[in-house]
């Protein structure tokens, strides 16, 4: 039997993509948890659920911000994986890894500014509507991240 050998990530390369999923984690997976936590907080308290979405705010933002700096360290990781060593030649994305990326572009600004217009809702509807097109858009974000990571 031959084959090629599976190859470890580089020591780089596995830090760049664990601090973009573990933002992802924090970013995604807070705002799923919260959807579980914030109904049965009603039962600790009327502020209860405020309280905790205020302490989610904090780890959020600095996630999303995360995820933006560690994106764009991935795109100029991608665009300048060479050939060999020293050889400077770069890689093409085809049409379809542009659109979909493009449409996780989307996706992220859709999420971040749901999430803010969340923040600042006035009535049960604005919060209802907001925080689910940011959980959405957030999901969609994260799916299309695996297939552009291919
Ligand atoms: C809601 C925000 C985001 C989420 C949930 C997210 C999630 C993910 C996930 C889960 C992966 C797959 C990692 C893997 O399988 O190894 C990924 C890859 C990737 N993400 Fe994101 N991401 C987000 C925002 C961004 C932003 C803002 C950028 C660019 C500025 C970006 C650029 C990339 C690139 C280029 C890859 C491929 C990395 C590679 O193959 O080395 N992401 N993302």
């Amino acid at each position: 039997m031959s084959g090629t050998a599976l190859q470890l990530a580089s020591p780089v390369d596995g830090i760049r993509l664990t601090l973009h999923v573990l933002a992802a984690a924090v970013w995604v997976g807070g705002q799923v948890t919260m959807l579980g936590l914030t109904g049965p907080a009603k039962t600790l308290g009327v502020d209860a659920p405020r309280t905790l979405a205020r302490a989610f705010n904090k780890l959020a933002w600095p996630a999303y911000g995360v995820l933006f700096l560690t994106g764009m360290w991935n795109l100029a990781a991608l665009h300048s994986e060479s050939m060999g060593e020293g050889s400077g030649m770069q890689v093409d994305a085809s049409t379809s890894w542009n659109a979909v990326f493009g449409i996780k572009m989307v996706m992220f600004l859709l999420a971040g500014v749901a999430a803010f217009l969340h923040t600042r809702a006035t009535s049960k509807t604005q919060l209802a509507i907001w925080g689910s097109v940011s959980g959405t858009a957030s999901l969609v974000a994260l799916a299309l991240g695996v297939f552009v990571a291919g």
